[in-house]
């Protein structure tokens, strides 16, 4: 594969394909097994996602690159295979999760920075070296009555954009995600208050992009919808769909070559449905796909139950998500298709 910037990029936004999420550090992959009453431990994070990687047709046919945590860069699968070259023989990219986490903002009660900047030139360096040819960074803002403030949106838009520009240094294409939490407390707010704060969130990341003189030609963005919080969902999915598309158009250059959203605690039905709307009733100057954790995995999770012999039960059933997300990116999805 070329290793120009821009052309990764246009690989991690293939029409029709999308990212698999599969980056939960230890502690949220923890909770995760916590689901199906399974013990976290370097063996069963391995099986889980060895499961996933292996998955053929779901991996050639729909996901175009992977976003792992440190500790499956460097995991073997059970026969001696490195997981990467699983995911590079379906023909999808390898990613980085470099951010150290979202941590209290000191002075801002009730917000977070995300930390990881301090040593990341060289640990982009190491992850070149083991394959990885993306990143990502994950910045969290939080809507309340009183927040986000000025000063938690302009300091994760700042990591951000010096986490986007040592990527680029290293060759490796920054996945850039300013996530305004849909599940933060107390998610009571209307899916205007969330389009507001978007805007906000992404006029300001963008800013920030510029004056780190980060090339938006290689670079994709991760973003969360336009909807409203968990505790008030109201909005139809054609609204989620048409606020979402006008924000993005409102903030983000057509330089970007790709959007790839997070899930963010949507059902697995709706994030594709969602997708799929934006996809199929709006002409737009970005490829528009998915970059889902939990909406893509939940399925397969849940079918495998930590159990050897549910791994081809677990791999159709993540095959179904990774496909219909696939239709959904290009606006291909209905009710049918799910229930086929
Ligand atoms: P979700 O799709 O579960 O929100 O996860 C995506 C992700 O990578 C969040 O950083």
């Amino acid at each position: 594969m070329s290793e120009r910037l821009e052309d990764i990029a246009a690989a991690m936004v293939t029409p029709g394909q999308g990212i698999l999420a599969a980056d939960e550090s230890s502690g949220t992959i923890k909770k995760r097994f916590d689901t199906i009453g399974l013990e976290s431990t370097a063996d069963t994070r391995r099986d889980y996602r060895e499961m996933m990687f292996r998955a053929e047709d779901a991996m050639k046919n729909h996901i175009s690159g992977v976003i792992l945590y440190d500790e499956t860069l460097r995991q073997k699968a059970a026969d001696g295979t490195p997981l990467v070259d699983l995911i590079k023989a379906a023909g999808a990219v390898p990613g980085i999760k470099v951010d150290g986490g979202a941590k209290p903002l000191a002075g801002f009660a009730g917000e977070t920075v995300t930390e990881g900047l301090d040593g990341l030139r060289e640990r982009l360096a190491e992850y070149h070296g083991l394959g990885a040819r993306f990143a990502k960074w994950r910045g969290v803002i939080s809507i309340s009555k009183d927040l986000p403030s000025w000063g938690a949106v302009k300091q994760n838009a700042q990591a951000l954009a010096r986490y986007a520009a040592l990527c680029q240094e290293a060759g490796i294409v920054p996945i850039v995600e300013p996530e305004v939490l849909m599940d933060g407390q107390p998610g009571d707010h209307s899916i205007d208050r969330c389009y507001d704060v978007t805007e906000w969130v992404l006029k300001t990341v963008f800013a920030e992009l510029y004056d780190a003189r980060v090339s938006l030609e290689g670079m994709v963005l991760k973003p969360n919808m336009v909807i409203d919080g968990k505790n008030a969902r109201k909005a139809s999915r054609e609204e989620v769909a048409e606020k979402t598309v006008r924000c993005l158009k409102a903030t983000v250059p057509a330089a970007v070559p790709g959007i790839a959203f997070l899930s963010g605690g949507q059902s697995d039905e709706e994030a594709t449905a969602h997708l799929s709307l934006m996809n199929a009733g709006f002409d737009m100057p970005w490829a528009l796909t998915f970059s889902y954790g939990r909406a893509l995995q939940a399925a397969g999770l849940k079918a495998w139950g930590g159990k050897p012999e549910n791994v081809a039960a677990a791999q159709q059933a993540f095959a179904h998500r990774a496909k219909m997300n696939g239709l959904a990116a290009k606006g291909d999805w209905n009710k049918e298709r799910e229930a086929a």
